[in-house]
């Protein structure tokens, strides 16, 4: 069997988790491969409400396996948060979520690294979570980090060695701080991780695959924010994209099936950074209202803007992505004209490829479609679907190459709509 990727073609928050949710029925295993608790995924069925940060969303349909890969860095005291908290409202987790040995521990001082290093960027931070995720990938790459497998050996000396390092860098940034309750809770977090299946996952991943399982790979962050091919420096510090996911979790390029890349019916951003098609204007805090466009962790405002499909051409394209998923449909329910980018002006000439640098003077082209004015959130199928929002669906196949094969109309588990129209 083929492992298949689902990732966000944007800045984040593009509605993976509810849509990994949805899929899960249809595969044996879910894995996370990169990231940690920056993300917030947020899943909505029976009028409840969850938002996961380092845990798959393939937790809540029925007893699938669960995977935190070897790409992943997981924060000991945060998982512990959210790992009981979903224990107690009756989804236990134990048995079947299992964690890499070779994934990083995110350290209490990796986060007061972070601050500290936004701190001393003044005005040109990033706008980071504040998790700690810069500093450990940082430490993986320098060849200083501490992972979930060390938890089990000589544990305390490798701890003090790379807090020491940290206590050291954070001296020479004269920042102040106070490790006590955090590292206690973060201690206690290592205990309740050992209550965990702490496994080889690249052993167990191509064990299920070679024995006929199949697998969903599930994307953190969106291809905008990949530390390679993103809006750098304003990018997160993994690989978001698919190839994240070969690395992330020890699958052969050649065992890559689907590629779902998921995108909003327009776009938004949070944390610093450029982006073309914002809007500061009464439809940008149209969009932000009627989307709830505020985060799931940091409940920062996100910023919006119209869809930009020069930046999602590139995505598609880095990503090769098989299958479109377009999410927040219904928020754009009422608007009269719907507005499209589809080429960058740069120096008074056009392109429409995505170049090196769109930090400055890019001017988005704009296509603009016929709004559908139609309340799409009951809808079912999509024989229901207006003729606006069908032009709208076929601009976007047209534009990007790759047919759109969900629309989602709601937050809810249900209003998911799957298209099965000829390609
Ligand atoms: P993720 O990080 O990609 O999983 O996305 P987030 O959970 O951070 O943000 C997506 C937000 O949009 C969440 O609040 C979801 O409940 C919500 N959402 C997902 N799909 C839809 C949709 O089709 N319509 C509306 N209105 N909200 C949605
Ligand atoms: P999900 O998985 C949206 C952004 C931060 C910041 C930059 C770097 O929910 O889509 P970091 O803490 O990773 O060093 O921050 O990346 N960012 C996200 N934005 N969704 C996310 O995750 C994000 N994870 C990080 O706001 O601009
Ligand atoms: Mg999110």
């Amino acid at each position: 069997m083929k492992i298949d990727i689902l990732l966000g073609l944007q800045w984040g928050d593009e509605g993976k988790g509810k849509v990994v949710d949805v899929l899960t029925p249809r595969y044996d295993v879910v894995a996370r491969f990169q990231g940690g608790p920056n993300a917030g995924h947020t899943l909505e069925f029976e009028g409840q409400k969850y938002v996961l940060r380092s845990i798959p969303s393939g937790i809540f349909q029925g007893d699938k396996v669960n995977i935190i890969g070897n790409g992943v860095v997981l924060d000991p005291a945060l998982f512990k948060a959210e790992a009981e908290a979903l224990e107690a409202s009756g989804h236990p987790l134990k048995e079947r979520l299992h964690i890499s040995k070779k994934a990083h521990l995110i350290l209490p001082t990796h986060r007061l690294l972070d601050a500290a290093y936004e701190a001393a960027k003044g005005d040109a931070k990033v706008g980071t979570t504040g998790k700690g995720i810069g500093p450990t990938y940082t430490d993986k790459i320098s060849r200083n980090g501490v992972r979930v497998g060390d938890i089990l050996h000589n544990f305390e000396q490798k701890y003090a060695a790379a807090k020491a390092r940290h206590e050291q860098i954070l001296k020479s940034l004269n920042y102040s701080y106070d490790l006590t309750e955090a590292e206690k809770a973060w201690m206690e977090g290592i205990e309740y991780l050992k209550q965990f299946h702490l496994v080889d996952s690249e052993h167990e991943i191509n064990n299920l695959l070679n024995s006929g399982k199949s697998v969903l790979c599930e994307g953190a962050q969106g291809t905008m924010l990949d530390i390679d091919f993103g809006s750098y420096p304003f990018v997160t510090s993994s690989n978001t994209v698919c190839a994240g996911a070969c690395t992330g979790l020890g699958v052969a390029p050649n065992k890559i099936g689907d590629v779902y890349g998921i995108f909003k019916a327009y776009c938004t951003r949070v944390g610093a950074g450029p982006f073309p098609t914002e809007l500061f204007d009464e439809t940008g805090e149209t969009i932000c209202q009627l989307g709830h466009e505020f985060g799931a962790v940091t409940g920062r405002k996100r910023r919006c803007g119209w869809i930009d499909l020069v930046a999602l051409k590139y995505a598609v394209m880095i990503n090769g992505v098989t299958q479109l998923i377009m999410m927040k449909s219904d928020v754009l329910d009422g608007f009269d004209t719907i507005k499209a980018c589809v080429a960058y002006r740069v120096n008074g000439e056009e392109i429409d490829y995505f170049p090196f640098d769109i930090n400055e003077g890019i001017e988005p082209v704009y296509a603009e479609l016929p709004g559908w004015k139609t309340d799409m959130t009951k809808m079912e199928s999509e024989d229901e679907f207006p003729e606006e929002f069908n032009a709208y669906l076929s601009f976007l196949e047209e534009q990007l190459g790759v047919p759109v094969k969900i629309v989602s109309v709601g937050p809810d588990r249900k209003q998911t709509i799957e298209r099965y129209t000829e390609e």
